[in-house]
């Protein structure tokens, strides 16, 4: 490592805290850009981990915030609330699905959001049990990690409430058949997991990514949620759609399960939701986060700066049509990919909703065989030529895109043609295969 900066950061950042690609360092950032300490302009794929949704340092955000700050930094709102906080409750309530009364919590990231789940659903339920997907990533609190099925937390012994079914998965299909997918997965919720380890009337809610994003930013098929949804209306299990990072526009609706119609019990947000600064939320039926006073409640939860930060940036997203443009923009970027895929036979899938896109790599379309290594030196070589892309996926495989939504088509256009070149260089053997090794996961 030959930057002063990356040595000194390597011994003074906790490595529990890394999950590393390549070896950037940022300076400043705006709109779809990141800028290095040398000057260098890198166009940003991830926008974070979904996080800058809106793009990165947005005028009217800094401009409120500002603003916020100076007429009231903070209240805690347990116990001395404020309107800002309110106000913003009122608005996610309205976006929301739901013709039934419904509440807001208010934290710092999707994992104590998640936890926030895990706690209150058994409870008001008066059910023990919880279900979720195997590959769904909610967070790294106790609490969260629970209801992950991740590798990212497989060494972490969890509550024990929770049973992992598997998620519905196309390309991938965990029963061996893509057109019975759906047929497959709900039968073995219902003829084994509720016959043996997990009974209906045990079981209090289950939890799902609409689009399983960290899990390989998996689509499942259209029927899927409208019968999870009914299954879980029969038995009187809450649903609960964990829209942490598809969420809040990015795949041209508000919330990803709003293209299948469903209404879930609770919606869980985050990343996006505060522009770039620390918030989530759950937004759910009355009963459930009404089971209990001050169970769930951290000092800092809904503060006022990071409230009206999340009120305008609805507004921008409002006002500046972000969710008809994710829509528009994800379909031509899809459409540039499929078109890369005829010409790239380590692409063995493209698919996603929106911005929210994935690419599969495999070493051959019939085998499907996971191009592990080949993900992590195309993402490297990309930032090389000034493209910011991670991998995901339960094999490391999959590039996640999923870019603020300002993204123009020129911008895509360009991303697709680096993406292009990654693929060719490696083809040509010019990628440092030892480089890209030595810089994944801060080793
Ligand atoms: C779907 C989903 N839920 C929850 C989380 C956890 O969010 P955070 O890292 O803000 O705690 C993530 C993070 O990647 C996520 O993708």
């Amino acid at each position: 490592m030959s930057n002063p900066f990356l040595v000194m950061e390597d011994q003074l950042i906790a490595n529990a805290l890394k999950i590393r690609f390549f070896p950037i360092t940022v300076q400043s950032a705006k709109g779809t850009r990141l800028t290095d300490p040398n000057g260098k302009e890198y166009l940003d794929l991830t926008a974070g981990w979904a996080v800058a949704g809106i793009g990165y340092s947005h005028q009217r955000i800094s401009q409120v915030i500002k603003e916020q700050y100076d007429t009231l930094s903070f209240t805690s709102q347990l116990s001395a609330p404020e309107q800002t906080m309110v106000a913003l409750a009122n608005k996610l309530v309205e976006i929301t699905p739901g013709n039934f009364s419904k509440k807001v919590w208010f934290g710092h990231s999707g994992s104590d959001a998640n936890d926030c789940i895990a706690k209150l659903v058994p409870l008001a339920k008066k059910r023990s049990r919880m279900i979720s997907f195997m590959g769904s990533y909610h967070g790294q609190t106790m609490g969260s990690l629970s209801l992950s099925g991740h590798p990212a937390q497989s060494m972490f012994i969890g509550s024990g409430n929770v049973i992992k079914i598997p998620y519905p998965n196309p390309y991938r299909p965990p029963f061996g058949e893509t057109n019975r997918l759906t047929d497959q997965v709900l039968q073995y919720l219902e003829d084994e997991v509720f016959r043996t380890v997990c009974p209906p009337e045990q079981t209090a809610g289950l939890i799902i990514e609409g689009i399983q994003s960290d899990g390989g930013l998996i689509v499942p098929p259209d029927d899927f949620l409208p019968r999870l949804e009914k299954l879980c209306k029969h038995y009187d299990i809450a649903l609960i759609f964990d829209e942490v990072k598809v969420g809040m526009g990015r795949t041209g609706k508000w919330f990803s399960y709003e293209h299948t119609g469903v209404t879930p019990d609770a919606t869980v947000l985050g990343k996006s939701l505060g522009a770039g600064l620390p918030l989530s939320a759950v937004v759910a039926r009355q009963e459930i986060l009404d089971v209990g006073s001050g169970i769930h409640m951290f000092t800092t939860s809904g503060n006022p700066v990071c409230s009206r930060a999340a009120l305008e940036n609805i507004a921008i997203l409002e006002e500046e049509f972000l969710l008809k443009q994710a829509q528009e923009n994800g379909d031509y970027f899809m459409k540039l990919l499929k078109e890369l895929q005829t010409k790239v036979e380590w692409i063995g899938d493209v698919r996603g909703h929106g911005l929210a896109i994935g690419i599969e790599l495999v070493e051959d379309r019939i085998t499907k065989t996971p191009a592990t290594e080949k993900t992590a030196a195309i993402c490297y070589r990309c930032y090389e030529l000034g493209l910011l892309v991670f991998y995901v996926g339960i094999h490391s495989n999959v590039i996640e895109i999923t870019p603020p939504l300002t993204i123009t088509k020129e911008e895509i256009e360009h991303a697709v043609s680096v993406l292009e070149q990654a693929f060719t260089d490696l083809a040509y053997g010019k990628i440092d295969m030892d480089l890209v090794k030595s810089s994944q996961d801060g080793s």
